[in-house]
């Protein structure tokens, strides 16, 4: 399996909230050689099984999420500008001058903004929210606005992968990254463990999709694969940054969502150390995951996070470091490898 190459047809692919058919398409075919099972749940998950090497294998349920923070068009003005909202975690202050793509068709689009000539002083420094902002296709009516999209459709960043050499950019690597790290996983399969992969929608809205999967699943514990906060570029006083481009994968110990199964989490590190796999542990406190909702589904799932550090999620453009990544799948195999009931052991 190319990873790099799909990582770029995922990162291409719009895929926001409650509309993931296009990434989960791309996933179908790259996984489907691997896998002796696979299905769509009645949310549209995409969960696939790959049968064990040994007898009576734990189930391990392993989980990225398809969707993406973006835009939905609300409706269109009488000029042929379109409302929008957002759906998901977006800053308004990088909304303005962006270019995106709406709808099924990708009609491609700018979010409209004054140009700087007309703006004064007061108005330049004032961050402008979605209720200021349309986005314009083209139209200039909402008769021919509403031709070529409808209320609902949702509209991603037009952003271009690109391969940087050691790291690559894209949109979307949360959670794309994940979701190509949990292919090649399968890929280099089978292990003695019974895998439960799952690609999972609606993480950006509140941990939706994975809450269901994990239900039906009913695994002996889960790993949530994630694309997660780098904030190393620009540093203030004394900071350290919550996670770092070229350190490895980043292990959480606690987010806003699940304080991680300490057995699990000690279990990583062993398995990352013995392989001679550089890991970090992400700051904690710190953001939220799939993980937050497994780990509660019937009478609890033990459950870790496991991320590839990315810089600039949830706005146009992320980018990583290509070996944070082979080392993420690389502490994943081993971990797969050497699991056993053992470590969930009291
Ligand atoms: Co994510």
């Amino acid at each position: 399996m190319d990873t790099w190459a799909l990582l770029k047809q995922l990162s291409e692919a719009p895929g926001v909230s409650g509309d993931e058919g296009a990434v989960r398409a791309i996933l179908k075919e790259a996984i489907a050689p691997y896998v002796d099972e696979i299905r769509v749940d009645a949310l549209g998950n995409l969960i696939a099984v790959q049968r064990a090497t040994v007898e009576d294998p734990l189930r391990v349920m392993v989980e990225a999420h398809m969707d993406e923070v973006g835009l939905m068009v609300i409706r269109a003005d009488k000029d042929g500008y379109l409302q929008f909202q957002k759906v998901g975690g977006i800053d308004d202050r990088i909304l303005p001058a962006k270019a995106v793509r709406v709808g099924k068709d990708a009609i491609p689009g700018v979010i409209g903004i004054k140009p700087i000539h007309l703006l004064g002083s007061a108005e330049r420094k004032k961050v402008l929210g979605v209720d200021d902002l349309r986005i314009d296709i083209g139209a200039s009516s909402r008769e021919e606005a509403e031709r070529l999209v409808k209320r609902g459709d949702r509209a991603v960043f037009d952003t271009t992968f690109a391969d940087l050499g050691p790291r690559v950019k894209g949109k979307a690597f949360d959670d794309r990254a994940g979701c190509t790290v949990l292919a090649a996983l399968l890929a280099a399969g089978p292990y003695p463990v019974e895998l439960h992969a799952v690609f999972a929608v609606q993480e950006e809205i509140g941990l939706r999709g994975a809450r269901v999967a994990a239900y039906g699943i009913d695994p002996d514990l889960a790993i949530a694969l994630e694309g997660t906060v780098a904030d190393d570029l620009l540093k203030e006083k004394d900071e350290s940054p919550t996670t770092e481009l070229g350190k490895g994968p980043a292990l959480t110990a606690m987010d806003r969502s699940v304080i991680v199964d300490p057995r699990l989490l000690r279990f990583l590190i062993q398995t990352a150390e013995q392989a001679g796999i550089p890991y970090q542990i992400k700051q904690p406190g710190v953001g939220g995951t799939d993980a937050g909702r497994i780990h509660l589904v019937r009478e609890g799932v033990p459950s870790a996070v496991v991320a590839v550090p990315c810089r600039y999620i949830h706005g146009p453009v992320s980018l990583l470091d290509k070996q944070d990544m082979d080392w993420t799948i690389q502490l994943m195999e081993a971990a797969l490898k050497r699991i056993s009931p053992d470590v969930l052991a009291r």
